[in-house]
């Protein structure tokens, strides 16, 4: 018999990634979305969608009937256990068999950033949840630097906190890979494991620009900036307060060192190497280049 798997989070980076990455499989798709007009995406990876908010406890239920698998996605914000603990209560009221959850590198009780010590609440609960339950934790994701195309498309530049930080950033359809396995794989297989996800190095800006300068055939340079400088850009366009502090904890620490490692755990769930920033950088050079006028 067929799984339902509800996606949720649906509209995002990863979880498109990930209803890719299931494209095909002997399983029902189910997206959870606020607004239904907005789930264009979901529906063309084949998903049957449902609205509801991870806010909002009284709008779960009808999206969790019958569903025998949850993806579990919390967007960044104060309110990401609460958000956690309502879709984990209603899967448990819906008599759900497994969660596999996405959480972050490093969650923990004493991370030096808000979002990894909010995970570490999430990640707590999942493991007294009383389903079966594998925790993802991946590292940086190589698709932030979309938030730097712009930038890089029109001045050949990009400008982050992050001093000579290294980081084994990690391609988050290699993310979604990792999550499709478990999911697809017998609820037993990965029950009560955290799952580290990196890619295959650790680098520093410096490096990411010159494959981003290889892949689109002209110079692409890292401009590090302070603190200030670059909480003032992110407010100037329109990123929240809370988002701005949290990033700001992170590039610190990144700075500092707390990211420059890797691991070998995407290698022996998926059996290959994990992507490298060369394979991104090809595959998202449209988004790098400028557009063409008339
Ligand atoms: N960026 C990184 O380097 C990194 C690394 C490791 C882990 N992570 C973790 O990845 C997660 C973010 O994943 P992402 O990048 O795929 O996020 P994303 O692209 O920002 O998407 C967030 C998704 O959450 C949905 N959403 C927001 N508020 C909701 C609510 N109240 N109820 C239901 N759905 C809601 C959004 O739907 P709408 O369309 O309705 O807005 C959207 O589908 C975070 O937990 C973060 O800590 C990030």
């Amino acid at each position: 018999m067929s799984r339902t798997v509800l996606i949720t989070g649906a509209t995002g980076t990863v979880s498109t990634a990930l209803m890719n990455a299931l494209r095909g499989a002997e399983v029902d798709l189910r997206a959870l979305v606020r607004d239904g007009s907005a789930a264009d995406g979901p529906r063309e990876r084949g998903a049957e969608v449902f609205t509801g908010d991870l806010g909002d406890a009284r709008s779960l239920p009808p999206a969790f009937e019958g569903v025998r698998d949850l993806w579990l996605l919390t967007p960044n914000g104060p309110r990401a256990p609460e958000n956690a603990m309502n879709a984990v209560w209603a899967a448990r009221q819906a008599g759900v068999e497994r969660v596999v959850r996405l959480s972050v590198v490093g969650a923990a009780h004493d991370a030096p950033n808000r979002s990894g010590r909010l995970h570490a609440l999430s990640d707590r609960e999942i493991e007294r949840c009383g389903m079966r339950w594998t925790i993802l934790r991946p590292h940086w994701f190589m698709q932030n630097l979309l938030n730097e195309a712009g930038d890089i498309a029109t001045t050949g530049t990009f400008s982050l906190n992050m001093a000579s930080a290294r980081i084994g950033m990690i391609d988050v359809r290699d993310v979604a890979e990792c999550a499709a396995r478990v999911l697809l794989d017998d609820p037993d297989r990965h029950h009560g494991e955290t799952y580290t996800l990196t890619g295959p190095r650790s680098l520093t800006f410096d490096e990411v620009a010159r494959e981003l300068g290889l892949a689109l055939g002209r110079p692409v340079t890292y401009l590090p900036v302070g603190d200030e400088a670059k909480r003032k850009t992110l407010l100037g366009h329109g990123v929240p307060e809370w988002i701005a502090d949290m990033l700001e904890e992170y590039a610190r620490a990144y700075a500092s060192g707390w990211g420059d490692f890797t691991t070998d755990t995407l290698a022996g769930l998926l059996g290959r190497p994990p992507r490298d920033i060369a394979g991104f950088a090809r595959d998202h050079a449209p988004a790098f280049t400028p557009a063409r006028d008339g």
